[in-house]
């Protein structure tokens, strides 16, 4: 990429925004980022006009329909039809144009809720995907496999990312669509002003995740858009587990709350361990820049802004 080249941001979430940030800090010039409501990807022509009409050079396929555990097991057709349509739409757009290459954001969630820890990119395909986001992982599997196919017959031109959890500005606080980390500022936010004594947590606590800060999921976006030749899937994670109880007490601290933490057994807590192997960013000299309380903090920041 050069500065003078046209990216387009679909999505214009959490990465979208901190995709957007870094390029504009780093004076790229012409960038696009039409919102939802200005282009709904899940309708082909609309999709196919906006190619033709801004021909972007890059592209960073970002827009998901993303929730949390119990929304992906309330409306699993949502979540299948909306990642699939949006996937199929702009990639095919893609490929049907001049763009030089453009890099689906896929998800650890694509990986065999069995797959060996930590998983590598090896282990897609080869094992049941975890129940409770089934639909969500068959749809961003499938535009991996595109990537693929894409990669075999016109090399270069497309590769997918699976990042792991990703927390920080712009993060969504709604009850139903928040992932962990958002949910459970809020909730400890609320908890201590409300002088609560004690915050309930779903599942055990003993889960294994990873939490990766979102200005560093970008930087490694743009780093593997320029490095990795293959379609991939290529991990993004940084390389660091962390417990839901470790995530619970760091986010304590961080707000400030100083009552007890609870679990709830009876509630879902999702696949007994998530972590990626991150051999193949690493060997591009990456490393995260920002620790989980430092992003903690940072995000806790933006929440009180927008609260
Ligand atoms: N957050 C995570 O922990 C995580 C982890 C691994 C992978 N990922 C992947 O990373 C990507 C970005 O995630 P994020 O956290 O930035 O999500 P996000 O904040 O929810 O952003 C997703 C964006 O997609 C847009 N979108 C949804 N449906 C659309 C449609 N039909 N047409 C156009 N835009 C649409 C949303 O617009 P509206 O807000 O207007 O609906 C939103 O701007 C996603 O592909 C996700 O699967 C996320």
């Amino acid at each position: 990429m050069d500065l003078n080249s046209k990216i387009y941001i679909a999505g214009r979430g959490m990465v979208g925004s901190a995709l957007v940030r870094k390029l504009q800090d780093a004076g790229y010039r012409s960038i696009v980022a039409p919102t939802s409501k200005e282009l709904d990807l899940r309708n082909q022509s609309e999709v196919m006009r906006f190619f033709r009409q801004e021909q972007p050079d890059y592209v960073f396929l970002t827009a998901a329909k993303v929730g949390s555990v119990q929304a992906n097991i309330e409306s699993p057709l949502d979540f299948l039809y909306d990642n699939a349509m949006i996937i199929l739409n702009v990639m095919h757009a893609a490929l049907t144009s001049a763009m030089h290459r453009l890099m689906l954001i896929a998800s650890t969630a694509v990986y065999p809720r069995d797959a060996v820890q930590p998983v590598s990119e090896a282990s897609l395909l080869t094992g049941a995907f975890e129940p409770s986001n089934e639909a969500y992982a068959l749809a961003k599997t499938m535009g991996i496999k595109f990537c693929q196919y894409a990669a075999q017959q016109d090399p270069g031109r497309f590769v997918a990312v699976t990042p792991s959890n990703i927390y920080g500005p712009g993060d969504r606080y709604d009850e139903k669509t928040a992932h962990v980390v958002p949910a459970m500022v809020k909730r400890f936010h609320e908890a201590k002003l409300s002088g609560a004594n004690a915050v309930t947590v779903w599942g055990s606590g003993k889960q294994v995740r990873e939490f990766l800060y979102v200005d560093d999921v970008a930087e490694a976006c743009l780093l593997l858009m320029g490095t990795h030749k293959g379609g991939g899937p290529v991990n993004i994670g940084p390389g660091t587990p962390t417990t839901i109880m470790q995530l619970a007490d760091a986010i304590a601290r961080v707000v400030g709350f100083a009552g007890n933490i609870l679990y709830d057994v009876s509630k879902p807590e999702g696949a007994p361990s998530r972590t990626s192997d991150v051999s193949i960013l690493n060997s591009y000299d990456w490393k995260p820049a920002v620790s989980l309380e430092e992003g903690l903090n940072l995000t806790y920041l933006d929440f009180l802004k927008r609260a």
